[in-house]
């Protein structure tokens, strides 16, 4: 949501802060723009839409400046227009702000900086920053007087936001400052770094700082100096981050959406070697955990109910793990929306875990809504006190500093703006967790443990044969689908958050209306829709609801509505109920939503393809959304 980014340093900041901006630009692109301070001015450039624009406008405007920053906007406040577009100026064009966030108070502060004559030239709360920077600079001589002022009127926004700021009277400085928005700094050989994150800055150094809520960092040619917004000096060090730069590349694929649904299998290895107990058999060591999670003790002791908060794909991956927890661990789970619990909370329960599930660590509504549960839970009595878990890709995000234990998905930075292998990530997590408090609530046999350990471990095989074997079919049926204008997805029981998911993924990326309804309920409802016209996928799998599911394909059937299966039936059986098979391994029921989700990612991408839209970073979405 909005990527920012900083440079200071020897080399010429312009391409620095393009090269950083392209790896940022997942987090919105509506419109672009860099900000360079050169022989005591600045200069501003700034474009609509994506990247590309301004890089073609660039091209007459390039300067040796060795300072600037760049954003690349998600529309908050104020249609995507140029001239809503960061960096903003002051009226005297001296000082130069980016911001991810909102600055709620905006309002307040535009009014009475128009009041001291202060006029604006966009719709955006950011104006009010520079404006009011340059309000403070006007009143003093001080030597760090850029400094002090940042500093003065960071203390004034209310809001979630993070900021980077240059001077024309201050050429060597750049200053950064955070408060519930991401920004990470990073530590180069006489250079130095800002990025909303990490990704922007790997090419140049793994030595990085996240800075966090209420500091503020001065960077200059010769350092960096953290300091919290009261202005004391905080000791901070950079740490070294283990990141290959080349896994943000797209390798040869087409789109980083495709190269990451490949990714799939190898992320299912990494998190079963980080997360199984290599030396546990069921005959030998039938007395500790086949699974290595590193959560205390006091996490399981007692527990009578765990509530999941997240946003999007990553509750929909929660819908599975509520499954898993009650139908293996036995515990009563409840999946909110984030963005609801926050102001709406359920009343305090006793001995309740709470997860907050979110691949990037930095959606606003997630953790928004932790913080609530964390603050009305503090200072209760021990049974009512809170304990968090956070299930993230990204462990150094902002999720990291609010929960009490993390556990780490092991994907791999993911680009495309519609998850893929996050989602099967968090599928592995649920999978360990639930089997966890099995292990320890003794709800389920150590035969069945290992059996389904057994089936976990095959999964990276049978994900690899249906990229194998299925890739090719779906790119081929897709081109009937591109100008369908509705599809229904059909799942029940664990494979329920799977429909939804399939419908979402064709939703972001292709932009075709579609629903994900649990099967049984379609007959209460979405039944109308059917025709011809409308194409019904439904999910089936062997076990519990297979025959219930088959029932609900005939019935769309009947409505001539052409049906697409997801099952592992055979090609014979499947042909007198499905018009079309994607076809996956048979599998446990309760591991079969980690196949069956790979198909429907599959059929998102080829229709969005085929249609020939912007696959990685659909319209109107951002990847992490640090706004409310
Ligand atoms: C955005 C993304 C979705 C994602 C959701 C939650 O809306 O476009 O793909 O599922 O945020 O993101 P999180 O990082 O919290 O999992």
């Amino acid at each position: 949501m909005c990527g920012i980014v900083g440079y200071i340093g020897t080399q010429p900041a312009t391409e620095i802060l393009m090269a950083g901006l392209e790896r940022l630009e997942y987090r919105g692109y509506d419109s672009a723009g860099l900000a360079t301070v050169l022989e005591g001015k600045i200069h501003c450039i700034r474009a609509k839409g994506k990247l590309k624009n301004l890089r073609s406008k660039l091209a007459e405007a390039i300067n040796p400046s060795q300072i600037g920053i760049g954003h690349t906007r998600w529309a908050t406040h104020g249609k995507p227009e140029e001239y809503n577009a960061h960096p903003h100026l002051d009226m005297t064009r001296r000082v130069a702000v980016v911001q991810n966030g909102i600055v709620e108070n905006y309002q307040e502060l535009r009014s009475e900086l128009k009041s001291k004559g202060h006029e604006f030239l966009s719709d955006t709360d950011t104006e009010v920053i520079p404006h009011l920077i340059a309000e403070y600079l006007s009143t003093t001589t001080e030597l760090d007087g850029f400094f002090k002022a940042v500093q003065q009127t960071v203390n004034r926004l209310s809001g979630a936001f993070a900021i980077a700021v240059v001077c024309a009277d201050y050429p060597d400085e750049l200053i950064v400052a955070r408060q519930q928005a991401p920004l990470v700094l990073g530590f180069g050989q006489g250079e130095f770094f800002c990025a909303s994150d990490v990704t922007a800055i790997v090419p140049h150094t793994r030595a990085v700082l996240t800075l966090e809520n209420g500091e503020i960092a001065k960077l200059t040619p010769l350092g960096v100096e953290v300091y919290n917004f009261k202005g004391d000096r905080l000791r901070k060090a950079p740490r070294t981050l283990d990141w290959n730069p080349i896994i943000v590349e797209k390798q040869g694929f087409r789109h980083f959406m495709l190269k990451e649904i490949y990714e799939q299998p190898g992320v299912v290895r990494n998190c079963l070697e980080a997360y199984l107990n290599s030396n546990w058999h069921l005959e030998d060591h039938p007395n500790f955990s086949p699974i290595n999670l590193g959560l205390p003790p006091q996490f399981s002791e007692n527990l009578e109910q765990i509530q999941i908060l997240a946003c999007g794909t990553s509750w929909h991956a929660s819908l599975v793990g509520k499954y898993l927890l009650e139908q293996l661990a036995g515990i009563p789970t409840m999946v909110q929306y984030a963005s609801e619990f926050r102001y709406a909370p359920a009343p305090i329960t006793a001995n309740t875990l709470t997860i907050g599930v979110t691949q990037s660590g930095e959606t606003a509504d997630t953790l928004a809504a932790l913080e609530t549960e964390k603050q009305r839970r503090s200072g209760l009595e021990a049974k009512f006190q809170a304990r968090i878990l956070g299930i993230t890709n990204r462990p150094e995000s902002s999720l990291g500093q609010i929960v009490d234990r993390l556990i780490d998905t092991q994907a791999g930075i993911e680009i495309g703006v519609a998850a893929t292998k996050t989602f099967v990530s968090q599928l592995m997590a649920f999978y360990f967790l639930s089997l966890d408090f099995a292990y320890a609530r003794q709800t389920i046999t150590q035969e069945k443990i290992a059996a389904i350990i057994k089936g976990l471990s095959q999964l990276p095989a049978q994900i690899e044969l249906i990229l194998e074997s299925q890739e090719r079919y779906i790119e081929e049926i897709a081109h009937e689908f591109s100008e369908t204008k509705d599809f229904i997805f059909l799942g029940r029981g664990i494979n329920f958050p799977i429909a939804l998911e399939g419908a979402l993924k064709l939703k972001e990326v292709s932009y075709i209306h579609a629903e994900g309804y649990p099967a049984g309920e379609m007959k209460h409802g979405p039944i109308a829709l059917l025709d011809a016209k409308v194409p019904v996928v439904a999910i089936a799998m062997p076990g519990d609801v297979y025959e219930k599911v088959i029932s609900n394909a005939q019935e769309a059937k009947a409505r001539d509505a052409r049906i697409i299966g997801v099952s592992s039936m055979n090609k014979n059986e499947a042909s007198s109920i499905f018009d079309n098979l994607l076809s996956v391994p048979a599998i446990e029921e309760i591991l079969s939503p980690m196949l069956t989700v790979i198909p429907l990612q599959l059929l998102a991408y080829h229709i969005a393809a085929r249609r020939g839209l912007d696959v990685d970073q659909p319209r109107n979405l951002a990847k992490s959304v640090t706004v409310e």
